[in-house]
């Protein structure tokens, strides 16, 4: 991955138009939730922002979600992405992730599970309640976002299709369809794009599947429709358009381990004091507020969630496990 040198201004926010996928009658189901639903966090004008389908949900409890930083503004946070199926330059997922077919939408559970199966979208946004959690995202290149998403932690899905004793791993696969995502002709990774958590990190609570964002269903280059959010490690763990989620006894090799074994390890949690072998880490820009005299942030061990996900790692030398 090229460090990001010098944050350009997002171009004018593309947003993909599309059909309205989910049915929304599925979506608003339950007074509760409705009744439940707050106003967004630091969502300036509107309550849609991009004007894809709303997917409301309740404001989650869940200690460490919420930070008080400020969302970054919608448009930043869906026209500077790393989405490599759709080109290598931040504007290209915007530009070119039009032609993902979204839905019909399935996701294959496999492997070291009692109950493997095909989840359809349906489902999957039926199986809790959806949650709105403002998390940061930190991208290894050195900058980060601050996001609303709106889902609800995978340990949901993992608890249902009931790991065996022998489950250790996980892995996530995502979509490599050279008809829909230009940019599998490039050979700048090993295709599919798979990413991978040990079983405790998948079903730590703060570990989310998300199928929104600021209150909407995800936009295409964000990884509609469903991604991981894993907010304590580098963004390229949070696999995006997943397909399938497989249960392993041992740790499976990732895209980018694939791709440069020196540079970015399985564990990949943020840490300053590590640094990547090409640059630094310790601190961080924030996107969408920069400019000439923008200051540039201290990075948090584990990117601020510490308290939360300190212990899964005690005893481990995160030197050595990066
Ligand atoms: N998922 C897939 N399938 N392909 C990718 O190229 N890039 C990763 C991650 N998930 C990537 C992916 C990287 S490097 C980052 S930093 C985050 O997505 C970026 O998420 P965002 O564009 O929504 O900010």
């Amino acid at each position: 991955m090229p460090k990001d040198r010098a944050y350009d201004p997002p171009v004018s926010s593309e947003i993909t138009p599309r059909q309205v996928v989910l049915d929304r009658r599925q979506l608003m189901q339950g007074a509760a939730a409705l009744a439940a639903m707050t106003a967004l966090p630091g969502l300036a004008q509107s309550a849609r922002p991009g004007k894809l389908a709303p997917l409301p949900a309740v404001k989650t409890t869940l200690a460490g979600a919420l930070t008080m930083d400020k969302p970054t503004p919608y448009a930043d946070a869906t026209s500077y992405n790393n989405f490599y199926e759709f080109g290598t330059d931040k504007a290209d997922p915007a530009r070119a992730a039009g032609t993902l077919k979204t839905s019909p939408w399935t996701v294959v559970v496999e492997g070291e599970v009692r109950k493997p199966g095909t989840w359809d979208m349906e489902s999957l946004l039926k199986l809790s309640a959806m949650e709105e959690r403002v998390y940061r995202l930190r991208c290894v290149e050195g900058w980060s976002m601050v996001i609303p998403w709106v889902g609800y932690s995978l340990a949901e899905l993992v608890k249902r299709v009931e790991p065996t004793g022998n489950a250790k791993f996980v892995q996530f696969v995502t979509l490599a369809d050279r008809a829909q995502m230009p940019g599998l002709r490039s050979a700048v990774l090993d295709w599919p794009y798979v990413e991978g958590l040990r079983l405790d990190e998948a079903l730590h609570p703060l570990t989310m599947l998300a199928f929104g964002m600021y209150g909407e269903v995800l936009p295409n280059q964000n990884g509609a429709p469903l991604r991981l959010v894993v907010p304590w490690k580098y963004g390229f763990k949070s696999g995006k358009s997943i397909v399938r989620i497989r249960f392993l006894e041992r740790q499976p090799k990732t895209s980018w381990e694939t791709s440069a074994s020196s540079e970015y390890g399985f564990y990949s949690n943020v840490n300053p004091q590590v640094d990547h072998p090409r640059w630094s880490q310790a601190t961080e820009r924030r996107i969408g507020e920069d400019g000439l005299f923008a200051k540039k942030r201290p990075t948090l061990l584990f990117n601020g969630y510490e308290p939360q996900v300190g212990q899964l790692y005690a005893g481990m030398d995160l030197k050595r496990f990066f």
